[in-house]
């Protein structure tokens, strides 16, 4: 009999322009999907034992991390699920807002991967908003996959920035790789790409599987198979 996998299955979610950027320069967060693809979107995250982003998507978007949908909360309950799945961020300095909607909005388990030297400080900062683990200096994501693993998370949903998405592709920790296009460019060297510079396992080389492509609306979902655990859709 198998044991339970090292680490969850990881699928890496992201919206882009035309031209590959995932936000543009202002401080505005930039809309890229639309509305059916965002109801899609929220799909996969009932379908997830946990949501990651990296500390600066907290910052920046201040995203609520919930599953929209009250049938598909009300599904997951029925499963004996939380409503939504445990949120999940990672922080080198620990600087973060303890009143960030990741910490206040909803019920769910909210775990921070947070280095070593800052741990002390970010437990005083967040209290019982969150458990702070201590995942050493730096993080290894390959680290904090296999203690997510040990947290019962069977599925990950990474919903970015960059720096988290390339980190996941580079290390080959990444299963299956969701790609949103937009109908438009941002064309603004200032703003932040899919993801930056890095030996990515994937290249002219060795090519990556295409696993399924769908038109929902304006924009395009290419869904990427970047292990042999993703199945074809
Ligand atoms: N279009 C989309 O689908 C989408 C989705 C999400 C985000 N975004 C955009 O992405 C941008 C943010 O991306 P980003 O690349 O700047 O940031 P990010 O990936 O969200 O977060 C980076 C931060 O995460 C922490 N971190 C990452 N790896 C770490 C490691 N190994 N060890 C410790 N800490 C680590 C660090 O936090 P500390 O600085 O706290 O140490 C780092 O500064 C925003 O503009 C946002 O709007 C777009």
């Amino acid at each position: 009999m198998n044991g339970p996998p090292a680490r969850p299955y990881v699928l890496l979610s992201c919206a882009a322009s035309i031209d590959g950027y995932i936000d543009d320069a202002s401080d505005q967060r930039l809309l890229l999907s639309n509305a059916e693809d965002l109801d899609r979107i929220d799909a996969v995250r009932a379908s997830c034992d946990a949501i990651l982003v990296g500390a600066e998507t907290v910052r920046r978007d201040d995203p609520r991390l919930l599953v929209r949908s009250a049938v598909r909360r009300a599904e997951r309950v029925a499963r004996g699920l939380p409503a939504s799945p445990a949120k999940v961020t990672l922080t080198a300095r620990g600087d973060l807002d303890p009143t960030a909607r990741f910490f206040t909005a909803g019920e769910p388990v909210r775990l921070v991967y947070c280095a070593s030297t800052a741990v002390e400080k970010t437990r005083e900062l967040l209290g019982r908003l969150a458990t702070v683990v201590d995942a050493g200096e730096p993080v290894d994501p390959g680290w904090m996959l296999g203690d997510l693993a040990a947290r019962g998370v069977r599925r990950l949903m990474v919903e970015g920035g960059g720096t988290v998405h390339a980190q996941f592709l580079t290390a080959g920790l990444a299963d299956e790789l969701h790609l949103v296009v937009a109908p438009f460019f941002v064309g603004d060297g200032r703003a932040p790409r899919f993801v930056g510079e890095g030996r990515f396992p994937w290249h002219p080389g060795r090519r990556a599987r295409v696993a399924g492509v769908r038109q929902i609306g304006d924009v395009v979902l290419l869904r990427y198979a970047l292990s042999e655990r993703c199945r074809e859709a």
